[in-house]
């Protein structure tokens, strides 16, 4: 695992949209996790910055959400269809045949995930997942004492989580209990990982994350298991890691990293 700190999240944001470019320059025809939350609003919007001001060419790109909202319709702007078409896919020239993300109107939840997993290995799997992590420790909407080889499946949501969310509904108390979501398992089979964390309010999560034991209690920490792993975060939340003086060393001296050195606004 790498680790990024930059020093705001708009230089956090332009980071990991730089290095999904670069991903998708190098593989036209990339397949892409996708995550939503306001985290991920930045970067989608220099995602379509690059796009229009340097051609990213989205047409080949596929991509796989994590996870949707049950019972909620594609229609409906809380949903996380609406929330890929609002910020990122009516922006670029991505066909949306290429994109997907769970059913969250299905009558058939287990069949759904079944389904979701095919989806995914009949595409070759996933080249690069992005993740953010919520206050809860989850990944996707895997909440505390999600299976660490968890697949694609639906999944009752946290109080915390339920918290977090619905402030993000017009009536709160129409923020579903239940998500349908690509499971620890599921994430951990894509060939590398995109972080971002942004926020004072992500440092004490961040750091168990990172450097904490690996425990089901917080999914998020699966991410140490996987061999592929960048973590891109800005100065506010990376105040509770104890490694800084070492991620920033690697950032500043690994050749890999020059390109990206100077990036940020
Ligand atoms: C939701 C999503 C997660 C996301 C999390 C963080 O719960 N299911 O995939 O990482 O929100 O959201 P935010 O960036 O708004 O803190």
């Amino acid at each position: 695992m790498q680790v990024v700190v930059r020093p705001t999240k708009a230089d956090a944001s332009w980071l990991a949209a730089r290095l999904i470019a670069a991903a998708i320059r190098a593989k036209p025809q990339l397949v892409l996790g996708l995550a939503t939350g306001r985290t991920m609003e930045r970067l989608y919007a220099k995602l379509v910055q690059l796009h229009r001001e340097e051609a990213l060419d989205f047409s080949l790109v596929r991509t796989f959400n994590l996870d949707e909202y049950i019972g909620l319709l594609p229609e409906d702007e809380n949903s996380y269809r609406y929330y890929m078409n609002h910020h990122l896919f009516d922006h670029i020239n991505i066909d949306k045949r290429n994109t997907h993300l769970p059913d969250g109107m299905t009558q058939d939840e287990k069949g759904e995930g079944r389904r979701y997993e095919e989806a995914i290995s009949e595409a070759g799997g996933i080249d690069i997942q992005l993740l953010g992590i919520g206050r809860a420790g989850h990944i996707g909407f895997n909440e505390p004492l999600s299976a660490l080889q968890s697949r694609t499946r639906s999944k009752a949501l946290t109080p915390l989580t339920i918290a977090e969310n619905s402030g993000e509904f017009a009536d709160s108390a129409r923020m579903p209990r239940r998500a349908i979501t690509m499971g620890v398992g599921t994430i951990l089979e894509a060939q590398r990982l995109l972080v971002l964390v942004t926020g004072e309010t992500k440092a004490e999560i961040l750091a168990k994350a990172v450097e904490g034991p690996i425990t089901s209690m917080v999914s998020a920490t699966a991410i140490q298991l996987h061999p592929n792993v960048q973590v891109v975060c800005d100065e506010e939340a990376s105040t509770a890691l104890s490694g800084r003086e070492y991620y920033d060393w690697i950032f500043n001296n690994e050749p890999e990293w020059a390109p990206y050195r100077d990036i940020g606004e």
